[in-house]
């Protein structure tokens, strides 16, 4: 299909409900209903699925599985299944587990990384260095989060020059890709496209993804204004679960579905079979019993 001038041509897809969707689930989830929901996402044609994350299981026990789910699973050729580390103990868990992708992750606000993981910025890149450092020893590719890139739960207002400035560390230290995440969903369409371009500025676009939570309903029209700007990688989860232990009011990421059904209307490639998305996330919403937060996942006929 033609595409649309000055959208991109195709988008990769990075599926976080695994991780960020599942780690606010305050409910353990059975390792089994975590494959179940794996393997449906594998099906789908989605290329990046964030499977789990090596954090302290005191901080969130929804994750303290890690290691187990690494050693059931089988890893397909052509995807990528990134797993989250904040400290160099996390990262050894993780390369012990087998791991072929890390994401380290830091914030552009000082309350909500103290908050999330106990320590500064500043603090957080240096384990992220060390951290990094060992990943590429060991031949992984590294995406690094930045949270609160539009707003912090505790600070409020956050300088975009702040965001840059720590984008900019994160690609110096050896970040492939750089997941700009509005972790409590306050950005608005205009403000998430300066914010993006500016980023952009020091960190190529083909390197950069966008992350946004759907507290006020604008993670669509947010992620439409950064396509305008030309992002080719799109952070989303499946049936839009989510949200993060440790910002308040943070809701829902923005929910695959939803974001595959709007390439789909618009000619971009994202290689995802929507049929097969949707029976995902009608799976996880059973397993939980709640009502389905994506709006193609209550409406769609498959
Ligand atoms: P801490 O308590 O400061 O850790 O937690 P510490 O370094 O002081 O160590 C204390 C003890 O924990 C030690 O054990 C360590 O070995 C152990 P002891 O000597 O007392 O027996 N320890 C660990 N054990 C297992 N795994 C580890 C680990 N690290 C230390 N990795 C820490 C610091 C970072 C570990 C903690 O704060 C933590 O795990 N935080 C994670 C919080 C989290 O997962 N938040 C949600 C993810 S971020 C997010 O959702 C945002 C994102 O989606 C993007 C967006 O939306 O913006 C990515
Ligand atoms: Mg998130």
């Amino acid at each position: 299909m033609s595409h649309q001038a000055g959208y991109p041509d195709s988008v990769r897809i990075v599926e976080v409900g695994l991780r960020d969707g599942l780690q606010n689930e305050q409910q353990i989830i059975p390792m089994q209903v975590k494959l179940s929901l794996l393997h449906r996402l594998e099906k789908t044609g989605l290329r990046t699925i964030e499977l789990t994350g090596f954090v302290h299981p005191l901080w969130v026990p929804q994750l303290a599985d890690a290691e187990a789910m690494l050693s059931q699973h089988q890893p397909l050729a052509g995807i990528q299944y990134p797993v989250l580390v904040p400290n160099l103990t996390g990262m050894q868990r993780a390369l012990t587990a087998g791991a072929q992708e890390i994401a380290v992750f830091t914030a552009a606000s000082e309350g909500f990384n103290q908050k999330n993981i106990n320590c500064s910025i500043e603090e957080s890149l240096q384990r992220s260095a060390a951290v990094i450092e060992l990943a590429k020893a060991n031949n992984l590719r590294v995406r690094g989060y930045i949270s609160c890139v539009l707003g912090c739960p505790i600070d409020g207002k956050v300088k975009v020059s702040e965001v840059l400035r720590v984008a900019e560390k994160l690609l110096a230290l050896g970040c492939d890709e750089i997941s700009l995440g509005d972790t409590i969903g306050v950005g608005t369409p205009l403000k998430a496209k300066q914010m993006l371009e500016a980023v952009a500025a020091v960190v190529p676009m083909p390197q950069l993804a966008v992350h946004f939570h759907d507290t006020n309903g604008q993670a669509l029209a947010n992620i439409l204004a950064c396509l305008e700007s030309g992002v080719q990688v799109i952070d989303s989860s499946i049936a839009g679960l989510g949200g993060c232990p440790y910002a308040p009011g943070a809701t829902g990421n923005i929910a695959s579905e939803d974001v595959v059904y709007m390439l789909n209307g618009m000619g971009i490639e994202s290689g995802i079979d929507l049929d097969a998305l949707v029976a995902a996330g009608r799976f996880i919403s059973g397993a939980l019993g709640r009502t389905n937060a994506s709006a193609v996942g209550r409406a769609w006929n498959t």
